[in-house]
């Protein structure tokens, strides 16, 4: 890891008829980071995420991301600039196999004109996709017949083929076997160790002790506390949040 903040957010604002669905957050991410982002429903990490990636426009704030102003930018753009990310709901196309689910996305990045010329390269870059994410073995099946967890799986190959320096996972694990959350948190490790920076929405306390080092917790649009996960879990805010509210199963996993 290095010291250069690859992803700095400074007062962003994402304001849905009047709410403020993100309401002057600051975040700073360092190269080579894994960081994990957690906050009640609601709370606006989605959002973030769609602001960061261009799907949502924000009424203001910065978000630079390798020196570079995101806000304003096509989608298409930021992907190109390196910024990855998964759904809380996957989204596959489910009459194609799992290679070629890959295969399109990972075209996606190129420009048109070197689509042609640069498909060697592209095949080399599915396949290692399919093997990071474990789903060589299952490359020729329609995607339609993969369980919810291996659905996610083929979301990260899709996003990893693209060679993304920052990759954004919004709820990998959830619905996800207690096998199949293990097998994600050390992928999300070993994609780490590879050079990607990563940030993770998770709300399973259980995955955030086992496999986070920094967390970041997010309250009502804004941020809320920052630290290890002794720290966030110890910090009496966090508890307050998680605690002295209407709250569900999931958040109140928090300060357990
Ligand atoms: N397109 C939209 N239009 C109006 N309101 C929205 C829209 N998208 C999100 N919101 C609202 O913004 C707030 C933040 O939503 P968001 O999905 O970002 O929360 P979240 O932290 O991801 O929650 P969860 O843990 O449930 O996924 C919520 O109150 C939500 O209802
Ligand atoms: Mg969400």
């Amino acid at each position: 890891m290095t010291d250069a903040p690859l992803l700095e957010i400074r007062g962003l604002e994402v304001i849905f008829d009047g709410f403020h669905a993100v309401d002057g957050l600051d975040l700073t991410v360092r190269e080579g980071e894994v960081r994990f982002l957690i906050g009640p429903n609601g709370a606006g990490k989605t959002t973030l995420v769609d602001a960061i990636t261009g799907l949502v426009r924000p009424a203001g704030g910065s978000i630079r991301f390798a020196g570079e102003e995101l806000v304003g930018q096509r989608e298409h753009r930021i992907v190109g600039l390196g910024v990855g990310r998964t759904f809380q709901t996957p989204t596959v196309f489910e009459q194609l196999s799992v290679l070629e689910n890959v295969d399109v996305a990972a075209s996606f990045r190129l420009p048109f004109r070197s689509l042609l010329r640069r498909r060697r390269g592209v095949t080399d870059r599915v396949r290692r996709a399919l093997e990071d994410v474990g789903l060589a073995e299952l490359q020729e099946e329609p995607a339609g017949v993969l369980s919810h967890g291996q659905r996610q799986w083929l979301e990260v190959a899709m996003v990893l083929c693209q060679r993304p320096r920052l990759l954004l996972l919004d709820e990998p694990v959830a619905g996800m076997t207690g096998e199949e959350r293990l097998r994600t948190g050390e992928l999300t490790t070993r994609i780490a160790a590879e050079g990607t920076t990563v940030v993770v929405i998770e709300h399973d306390m259980d995955f955030v002790r086992r496999f986070a080092t920094r967390v970041t917790v997010m309250h009502e649009g804004a941020l809320l506390a920052e630290g290890t996960v002794a720290e966030v879990q110890q910090d009496a805010m966090v508890r307050d949040v998680y605690l002295g509210r209407p709250r569900d199963a999931r958040g109140a996993a928090v300060v357990a």
